[in-house]
């Protein structure tokens, strides 16, 4: 809630989207985006348009079930064309995210509705008690005829028989707040909806390291112990490039001017490695983020996926001690930039530059976790290991 006010209250968003890739924390629970405002609108035109044609001479009475429903209604009404009359009732049959199976009516009808053409609007359609009460009351009156109306319904969920005649977007069965629903009270003025976020089982580590500090042969290793997928900026590019895909294409068209690739196409890149494996155990990113534009969209995009960046863990070697390793490697592996001290020192202190910063957004999030990065290969695994498994 706080984050989302924020961006409102300054009027600004660095990126378009960040705003809708905010996490909402209401009382215990945390949701994540759903639906956007876009879509809930087309929902509400798609009703309008059908309520018009079938109301719009018939002087009908909308009756508005509260609380969840008071925005919907005022928007669908805003969009009625002929004349109508106005009323509200209050049922109550949640408690906290489930239902409880008996509806209640706090609030009754304060007109008769006998003879009347009747538009029901719900926010959401659920297991459809809440309908069959409304259902009982509108018997009783003998209305003329009424329709139903909601916003959102569930259809996996829903166990009546009675027809819902407009819908405005049909959801799965997942526990939804924003656009007048609410937790416990909270959320009704989210202008989107979000929904509860499953639990998050990923581990996903963001792997920093200078040249020559082993984060490739770690990588490997960790890859393979905790049956992660390894995520390397420099092979996503590769593979993009030589497959001609349009982002690799797109990729190419900078580099072939000597020019940096822009963030979003490498962040896009990124985002389509991290939706292609969505259901295993996590990532290690390896060569990304790069910058905190980069480490925001990060955020941004597994948010959306209901989880998040679980570390930054850093090598942390000795810069005389890197000098050393990667001469040495630049004697067998000819690789030319291995090979002189001085451009060996350049990367090294490039590096620096770049991650200061990185290391600063993620201990503000008390997620950085330097790790020794000298003595053997399997002596660095294990120091590793301790803070993956210490996560948990
Ligand atoms: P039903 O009686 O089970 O159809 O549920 C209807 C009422 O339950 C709605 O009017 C809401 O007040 C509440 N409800 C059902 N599903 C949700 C949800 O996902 N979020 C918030 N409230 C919900
Ligand atoms: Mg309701």
């Amino acid at each position: 809630m706080h984050n989302v006010r924020l961006y409102e209250l300054f009027g600004i968003c660095i990126f378009a989207s960040q705003k809708y890739a905010v996490l909402v924390q209401l009382h215990d629970l945390t949701f994540t985006p759903f639906i956007s405002e876009a879509e809930i609108n087309a929902g509400i035109e798609e009703v309008a348009t059908k309520v018009n044609a079938d109301f719009k001479d018939k002087n009908p009475v909308f009756l508005g079930v509260l609380n969840g429903a008071f925005l919907f209604a005022a928007e669908l009404i805003k969009r009625f064309e002929g004349d109508c009359e106005v009323s509200f009732v209050k049922m109550s049959s949640y408690e906290g995210t489930n239902s409880s199976g008996t509806v209640n009516s706090l609030l009754g009808l304060n007109q008769s509705l006998k003879g009347r053409n009747v538009v029901v609007i719900e926010d959401i359609v659920d297991t459809g008690n809440t309908l069959e009460s409304i259902d009982k009351i509108l018997r009783a009156e003998e209305v003329k005829q009424y329709k139903i109306a909601t916003l959102f319904y569930k259809p996996e969920s829903y166990k009546k028989s009675l027809h819902i005649d407009y819908v405005g977007i049909a959801i799965p069965n997942d526990f939804i707040v924003g656009y007048g629903l609410d937790y416990n009270g909270l959320g009704r003025n989210l202008t989107q909806v979000y929904k509860l976020k499953e639990t998050d089982n990923m581990t996903n580590i963001v792997l920093f390291g200078p040249p020559g500090a082993g984060k490739g042969t770690q990588a490997d290793i960790l890859k393979n112990e905790y049956d992660l997928k390894h995520i390397s900026t420099g092979d996503v590019f590769r593979y993009n490039i030589k497959n001609e895909t349009e982002l690799g294409k797109m990729a190419k068209s900078y580099m072939d001017q000597g020019k940096l690739v822009p963030d979003t196409v490498t962040i896009d890149m990124l985002k389509t490695e991290v939706r292609n494996d969505l259901s295993g155990k996590g990532f290690i990113f390896d060569g990304f983020p790069r910058t905190v534009a980069q480490a925001d969209a990060l955020e941004e995009f597994l948010n959306e996926e209901g989880t998040q960046v679980s570390a930054m863990i850093a090598l942390e070697v000795d810069d005389e001690v890197l000098v050393e390793r990667l001469l040495e490697r630049g004697k067998t592996s000819g690789r030319s930039d291995d090979a002189n001290e001085e451009v060996v020192r350049k990367r090294i202190k490039i590096y620096y530059e770049e991650t200061a910063i990185l290391k600063q957004f993620y201990l503000k999030q008390n997620k950085y976790y330097g790790v020794d990065g000298v003595g053997s290969i399997e002596e660095i695994t294990e120091r590793l290991k301790e803070v993956i498994d210490g996560l948990a």
